[in-house]
């Protein structure tokens, strides 16, 4: 077979931010930087690497702003979620299909609780490179680099030193992670609009298992109804924002932290603007929305500089060292010219510190006049270590950070837009408590996390019904759920 490639025709104005290009970070302090012992080996991979395909492609990237412009505006609600760590390992048929379950379910019950779109962003294909607190750690009395993730180095301590051949790896895993999800996605995943068949025996609780039963009866009362009158949810599509398609809607975004900017500089590309196409912008390609984290968000240092240029959807990480003016410089420069939802602000102060902080960073973004995404990450706030020695996080403490954060938004006339947790698909004991009322005794039964504590299946379901709770309570319905 012969292909005949035409040369494109590229058009010639490149919007970009002022001063700005994809390696301008190079010049500004990068905290939580890797020391790769061959720095030759390092820019051969990335060459490879920029030679490399896109992984999304800008008309989902424009989608995806889209559709968080809806979040800031109250129009639809926002779910992240996924693993702390992703490994390359997870990168296999049955953890990717639990992960996307676990989603779509949790989805489908927010639908039904806040009656808007759900938009859903994977911490997925790609949530490999972790921030650390310390570069090293002690490791049978001898100290060792600590693991910074799969594309960085191993988690087995012979395996500490950083290769480069790594972030090869990170591109072909994101790579095929995204395939597989792409292809199960296009097949429908219709089991999962049969909610009745949902099974609730692990609620511990007869008078909570009501309760869920009670909204799960409804859910399905609904979907059967739509399906009667013809408004087949299977039918929507996901370019629609309607409520009936959205119980149907089956795009997921990818996301991850955006740590490593050797790699994301790699797939930083001038595309054609899909909305205008007269035009070539910056973006990465190799996720749909990427954040800063709590560590890296300093006004002048190289991450806030790579995220300023790019045209993907950001998030930033808000956590009780943000001063509020701070916040604020932070979006000027950002989001400069103010766009509606292109910065999702991912508040984690912790349950007993999101009355002090959350209202002041509230106030001062109303006063600025951005208009952000306000989701609450109930996870980073709330780790404390388990009798057994290991990190992990109650159950109890992210319903009140959750809650809490609900209520600010509500009490400054701000509204929550979305939730973040590290959540997996799989049956794990690593946080405590929820309907299952997981012990601390139980969390080494399968404590398998190679960095923060997630939310089982189970867990990870409460948290969905939880919040549909509270979206009915707001709607005017009654009933508190605790758990
Ligand atoms: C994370 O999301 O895994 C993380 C490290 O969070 P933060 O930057 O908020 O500490
Ligand atoms: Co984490």
């Amino acid at each position: 077979m012969t292909f005949r490639v035409d040369t494109p025709v590229l058009p010639s104005t490149v919007v970009a931010a002022e001063g700005w290009s994809p390696s301008s970070w190079t010049s500004k302090p990068v905290l939580q930087d890797v020391d790769y012992p061959d720095q030759a080996h390092l820019n051969r991979v990335l060459e490879k690497i920029g030679r490399l395909p896109p992984m999304v492609a800008p008309g989902e990237i424009h989608r995806l702003r889209q559709q968080l412009a809806d979040v800031a505006q109250g129009k639809a609600f926002l779910l992240q979620g996924g693993d702390c760590a992703e490994l390359f390992d997870y990168c296999s048929q049955s953890p990717i299909e639990a992960k996307l379950k676990v989603l779509l379910q949790m989805s489908l019950v927010l639908v039904w609780g806040a009656r808007m779109p759900v938009v859903r962003i994977a911490r997925m294909a790609g949530q490999y490179a972790k921030p650390r607190s310390k570069p090293t750690e002690m490791h049978e009395g001898q100290e060792i680099l600590s693991y910074r993730g799969d594309n960085v180095n191993g988690y087995d301590p012979s395996d500490r030193s950083p290769d480069p051949e790594r972030l090869l790896g990170a591109y072909f895993h994101s790579a095929a992670t995204m395939n597989y999800v792409r292809s199960i996605l296009a097949e429908g995943f219709a089991d999962l609009h049969h909610p009745s068949n949902w099974n609730l025996h692990h609620v511990k609780s007869s008078t909570l298992r009501q309760e869920y039963q009670t909204i799960v009866d409804r859910l399905t009362d609904a979907l059967d109804f739509m399906k009667t009158i013809g408004a087949d949810p299977n039918a929507g599509g996901a370019k629609s924002a309607s409520p009936v398609s959205s119980l149907s809607t089956v795009d997921i975004f990818t996301s991850h932290e955006g740590l490593l900017l050797e790699y994301e500089q790699a797939l930083t590309r001038k595309m054609v603007d899909p909305s205008n196409s007269s035009q070539q912008k910056y973006y990465n390609v190799g996720t749909h929305f990427l954040w800063i984290g709590d560590r890296t968000r300093q006004l002048n240092g190289a991450h806030v500089e790579y995220f300023r240029g790019i045209e993907n959807p950001i998030g930033v990480k808000c956590g009780p060292s943000m001063k509020p003016d701070e916040l604020v410089a932070l979006l000027d420069i950002l989001n400069a010219d103010k766009q509606i939802g292109k910065v999702t602000l991912i508040t984690r102060y912790g349950a007993d510190q999101v009355d002090k902080y959350l209202p002041g960073h509230i106030k001062a973004v109303q006063e600025s006049g951005h208009i952000v995404v306000w989701a609450c990450d109930p996870m980073h706030g709330n780790t404390q270590q388990s009798v057994s020695g290991v990190k992990t996080r109650h159950l109890i403490d992210i319903t009140r950070e959750l809650s809490q954060a609900i209520r600010i938004h509500k009490q400054y006339n701000s509204h929550l837009g979305g939730v973040h947790f590290e959540l997996t698909g799989d049956r794990v004991t690593e946080c405590v408590g929820g309907s299952m009322e997981l012990l601390d005794a139980e969390l080494l039964d399968r404590y398998e996390t190679h960095c923060d504590p997630r939310l089982n299946y189970e867990q990870a379901l409460d948290m969905a019904f939880l919040i549909a709770k509270y979206q009915e309570k707001q709607r005017g319905f009654s009933g508190v759920m605790s758990l």
